[in-house]
């Protein structure tokens, strides 16, 4: 497998086209930005353990039954994922008020929602990822009906694996991000990635961010909680 073009650069990762036309490789730096690109840093480490973690992650919600662009880890930093085209949408799926929700409707962070919500924002960094819903999803085709009930259905599966599989290394996890993409057949795909820069982890007792948001916030100690989740998850 060799890289050829650049296809993309985001502010995360960089993909790039392959010699084989249904594969790309994605190459996650350690760059971050919080607030649509505003606030900018590196986070000395990220890329690599962003790369493991999504890894590790994407194959346990394969191997239950949730379709994934994964294919193989070709190093540290790079990944062979299917070529997909991305559905403009960011899948929020949170179990415990934080962030933008907390905000929106005036709740403590940390209180627990009595249902799992699921959210859409349409991907358009100039518009700032608007919220939008079904409607909005079906009126301006963004995806199909059966695309969205897969979605919906994926993303449910997702917070149910990794729910579970979190708490054994106590590890709450209260909301995080998906994106789904096509493959050239249509096939709906997980694609993306399954982060500490894409999740919120809190320690079960403590309660303490182990994620980006002790980036956003300049809480400190960022690398330190990265690093903590590869060694919850990785042992490492
Ligand atoms: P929010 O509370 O800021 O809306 O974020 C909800 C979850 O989505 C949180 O786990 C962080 C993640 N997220 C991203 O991965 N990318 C984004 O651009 C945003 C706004 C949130």
């Amino acid at each position: 497998m060799e890289k050829t073009v650049q296809m993309y650069e985001g502010k995360a990762k960089k993909v790039f086209a392959t010699n084989d036309e249904n594969l790309c490789i994605v190459s996650y730096k350690d760059d971050a930005t919080a607030n649509n690109g505003l606030k900018k840093g590196t986070i000395l480490g990220k890329g690599v353990i962003n790369n493991r973690v999504t890894n590790h992650l994407m194959k346990l919600v394969e191997s239950k039954g949730v379709p994934t662009h994964f294919v193989e880890e070709i190093n540290d930093r790079e990944t062979v994922v299917k070529k997909v085209s991305i559905v403009p949408l960011e899948v929020i799926v949170r179990n415990i008020a934080a962030g933008s929700l907390a905000k929106r409707l005036g709740l403590e962070e940390g209180t627990k929602l009595n249902k799992t919500v699921l959210e859409y924002c349409y991907k358009d960094d100039a518009l700032g990822d608007p919220m939008v819903n079904e409607y909005h999803i079906l009126a301006m085709d963004y995806a199909s009906k059966e695309e969205l009930e897969l979605i919906a259905k994926y993303a449910f599966m997702v917070n149910d694996i990794l729910t579970d599989y979190l708490k054994e290394v106590n590890i709450e996890l209260i909301d995080f991000k998906l994106e789904f993409g096509r493959l050239a057949d249509g096939t709906i795909v997980l694609a993306d990635e399954i982060s500490p820069d894409t999740c919120r982890f809190w320690d079960s007792n403590t309660k303490e961010k182990l994620d980006k948001d002790r980036f956003r916030r300049d809480m400190g100690g960022v690398e330190d909680a990265y690093q903590e989740i590869m060694k919850r998850l990785l042992g490492e």
